[in-house]
């Protein structure tokens, strides 16, 4: 499974980017006004910070400016793949955009059969948002589960790319169900590195080292 970044602030990306795991990034239009920033050079960086897909993502309406906006974003890097919502005119527009040959990742989606819409027009990707599902008392990971199953039994190649994660377990389990790829923001990615009996253990073998390199070792 593909680890993604869902965050625009460049400092996150470049960290964790340096673990060597990050493929990719995902950005929507809250993340990118929260950086405060003309959007163009906040994608630019990202675009060219990661060898990966990033998906910048629409906020026109109606099909035509939607597709104009889909070919302006993906003009900006190979990298760079187009976000439309899960509405008809996000549609249309990811069929478009698909046959220009660029790649297309259906966002806002919630349920098996919006994701069995964004397979139909060959899109690159679809976004489940499963923490939201689980938000208003609803089953995120089951949602996930139907769609997962429902594109093995049917052979569509468009990535599930589980979105709105929370916590490391929904990354867990959605890699268990066989997601493509997993988006989540930067406190979510660096919890999946942290566990105590990591941090006991080499507390411990860094302090048994200590001794012998300062020569008080016990000796029985
Ligand atoms: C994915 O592409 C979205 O940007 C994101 O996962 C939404 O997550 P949120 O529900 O935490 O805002």
């Amino acid at each position: 499974m593909r680890l993604f970044l869902d965050t625009a602030d460049i400092d996150e990306i470049r960290e964790i980017n340096r673990w060597g795991v990050l493929s990719g990034v995902t950005t929507n239009p809250s993340l990118v006004a929260k950086e405060g920033q003309d959007p163009d050079q906040v994608w630019k960086e990202i675009l060219t910070e990661v060898d990966g897909d990033i998906s910048l993502e629409t906020t026109e309406l109606e099909a035509d400016p939607m597709y104009e906006e889909g070919k302006r974003l993906a003009g900006m890097a190979p990298n760079a793949v187009v976000k439309v919502p899960m509405t008809p005119a996000g549609l249309e527009t990811g069929k478009r955009l698909g046959a220009d040959g660029i790649r297309v990742n259906v966002t806002l989606v919630f349920t098996p059969a919006q994701a069995l819409l964004a397979a139909e027009i060959g899109a690159y990707c679809v976004s489940p948002f499963l923490g939201r599902l689980d938000d208003i008392a609803a089953d995120g990971m089951k949602a996930l589960r139907d769609i997962c199953e429902l594109y093995a039994a049917q052979g569509y190649v468009t990535n599930v790319l589980a979105a709105s994660l929370r916590h490391p377990m929904h990354v867990v389990e959605a890699g268990l169900l066989g997601a493509d790829i997993a988006t989540m923001p930067y406190d979510v990615f660096t919890k999946l590195v942290k566990h105590p009996l990591t941090d006991i253990g080499l507390e411990k073998f860094l302090a048994d080292w200590r001794k012998l390199r300062d020569g008080d070792t016990q000796q029985p």
